[in-house]
């Protein structure tokens, strides 16, 4: 049975499953923003048309002092991206022959890329799902043979957050040792930041941080992300991604969406009261869930060995679940949902509780 290696594209996932696709499907396989984007998109959209002719500015400028301004660091440490994946392909490229700590299970396309860019990868997998907590002593020890360990924070696709003193002491382990860090951080604005990295590059060497727009500001097919590292590792990259990585409209839609900080406030507490909702639903229906900082979360059902049966009931139903086959550790036996508006979170619980009956 072929799984699709990410969530999202649900006709594609029912046609590789032969299956007949309801006329209603809600897609809880990907985690993007149920509110969709920011309201000015709309009112700008007549302006853009007039952008489609030119060529963007290579650094995607202004786009890029906003970012630097934003997060209190020289334009010369940011480099912005045609999405995180962009930026993630790229730097996995300079490991090639080098090794790499994974942390699993964690986002898959760590160790696609890092895979096809000729690194070698070390795989560590933690013990406890619900809050991800890093065997740090054997991480340390790992790091004493590698050039970079990968972390996800918060942890895609448990939601769970790495608490930044725990950061902290990697970070200076890796300073001592000779190992870099690749902290991604695409679902850290769906938190109060307060255990973001990106404040720790411009005092520590051996960081870098990724970030993506898609989530958030619902943007996932304009594509934007950007990279925060040393000026000489961002101009090491920018000058083997292609000239123009960044389109124009990605550009000014992207200063849109960080000028409207409301929208992003108004999106988490939104998120936060759905997401404890379905937590507490779920936990009563005997499910263990994991605790999750982001705009998705991870569960498992009382009997775990019913997995794959519903998730292919849920499919019938036209809810859209995102497997764990490929999410090393999780063996298929865990689900993720993204959380979304109340239609389709109402549809998923009436989809659990009569599963349970
Ligand atoms: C943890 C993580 N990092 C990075 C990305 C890449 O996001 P994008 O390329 O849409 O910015 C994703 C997408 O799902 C993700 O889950």
């Amino acid at each position: 049975m072929q799984f699709p290696s990410h969530g999202a594209n649900y006709e594609q996932l029912y046609k590789n499953f032969n299956l007949e696709m309801p006329k209603t499907v809600y897609d809880l396989s990907e985690n993007v923003n149920f509110l969709g984007f920011p309201k000015q998109i709309e009112m700008l959209w007549q302006d853009l048309l007039a952008k489609i002719t030119s060529y963007p500015n290579a650094l995607a400028e202004p786009l890029r002092t906003m970012i630097a301004t934003k997060h209190n660091v020289t334009p010369e440490c940011i480099l912005v991206g045609n999405g995180g994946a962009e930026l993630l392909t790229f730097y996995a490229q300079v490991y090639k022959g080098k090794k790499v700590i994974l942390i699993h299970p964690t986002f898959s396309e760590y160790k696609m890329t890092l895979e096809a860019a000729g690194a070698e990868i070390v795989n560590i997998t933690v013990g406890d799902f619900v809050n991800y907590h890093l065997p740090l002593e054997e991480v340390k020890l790992h790091m004493k043979a590698a050039d970079c360990l990968y972390l996800c924070n918060p942890n895609n696709p448990t939601g769970a957050l790495i608490q930044r003193e725990t950061i902290i002491e990697l970070i200076k382990h890796g300073e001592k040792v000779g190992c870099s860090l690749l902290i991604d951080e695409a679902f850290m604005d769906w938190t109060d930041e307060e255990h973001s990295a990106i404040d720790l590059v411009s005092t520590h060497k051996n960081v870098t941080v990724v970030r993506s727009m898609t989530k958030m500001y619902g943007i996932a097919g304009i594509r934007l992300g950007y990279l925060i590292g040393q000026p000489h590792l961002v101009s090491t990259i920018r000058n083997r991604l292609p000239h123009w990585n960044v389109n124009n409209l990605a550009i000014s839609i992207g200063m849109e969406c960080l000028k409207d900080e409301e929208f992003r406030l108004r999106s988490i507490q939104e998120n936060l009261s759905k997401k404890n909702g379905i937590q507490n639903f779920l936990k009563s229906h005997h499910c263990t869930v994991t605790n999750s900082a982001a705009n998705f979360l991870c569960f498992q059902l009382q009997h775990p060995e019913e997995t794959e049966n519903f998730y292919f009931h849920c499919l019938k139903q036209g809810i859209v679940l995102r497997h764990t086959q490929n999410y090393e550790g999780m063996n298929g036996k865990w689900l993720r949902i993204g959380i979304k508006n109340d239609v389709a979170m109402d549809k998923f619980t009436e989809v659990l509780a009569g599963w349970h009956e």
